[in-house]
């Protein structure tokens, strides 16, 4: 591990050059518990079970003063009426933040925190999401055949807490409501709102009105 100053390339490729580079894979089956349509997911799984997201980062030692910078990039896609999205989590040490800087694609930032705010950011080439304290974050690539590909930078001392938002889901889940991104609420009903959507045989309702927000 070098203890001076280095710099590095991202490359048209979309590796990290000059450094030693970690890289985690996420396929659907690895968001078993985190999309509303269980049914869509399986026959995804059985389909092939596509990648739906990679992380590379640079590692370096998980304490205070470093910092772990790296790529994320999330493929288009959906399962049933939700896009492809991160698996999303807070961080373990709650007062530490996170920046995102947008390359390609686009989507959303979905943000939420304990206090029961919630708030999404547009993730375009050139945007910079500021992920507050305290605030769990998850990726949306609402893009219909493009990549989302983010760079991110947060202390090495914030640990990762996935299993609350694992157990819990986010308040809000993004779907595509006929080529529209759209909010609806993530809450134990959010099945039923989200087979709605994709026009569910013997259901009649409308779709809810859209509360899309991007603040
Ligand atoms: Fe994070």
């Amino acid at each position: 591990m070098v203890e001076h100053p280095f710099s590095f390339a991202i490359s048209p490729a979309l590796t990290l050059t000059d450094v030693a580079e970690r890289k985690i894979i996420r396929r659907v089956s690895d968001l078993r518990r985190y999309f509303a349509d269980t049914e869509s997911l399986e026959s995804m799984i059985k389909d092939g079970d596509p990648v739906a997201y990679e992380v590379l980062d640079i590692p370096r030692p998980e304490r205070e003063g470093e910092l772990i910078s790296g790529l994320s990039i999330l493929y288009p896609g959906l399962v049933g009426a939700e896009y492809f999205m991160t698996k999303g989590h807070f961080h373990a040490v709650r007062g530490t933040s996170e920046l995102y800087y947008c390359l390609a694609g686009s989507g959303l930032l979905l943000m939420e925190n304990e206090q029961g705010e919630w708030k999404t950011e547009a993730l375009t080439p050139g945007r910079v999401v500021y992920v507050a304290p305290g605030w769990a974050h998850r990726s949306v690539n609402t893009g219909t055949d493009e990549r989302l590909i983010t760079f991110f930078v947060y202390p090495a001392n914030a640990g990762h807490d996935y299993l609350t938002i694992e157990q819990r889901g986010f308040r809000k889940r993004v779907v595509n409501d006929n080529g529209t991104p759209r909010l609806v609420d993530g809450g134990a009903d959010s099945q039923s709102v989200v087979s709605r959507l994709v026009g569910t045989p013997g259901s009649n309702q409308a779709p809810e009105k859209s509360e899309l927000k991007t603040q």
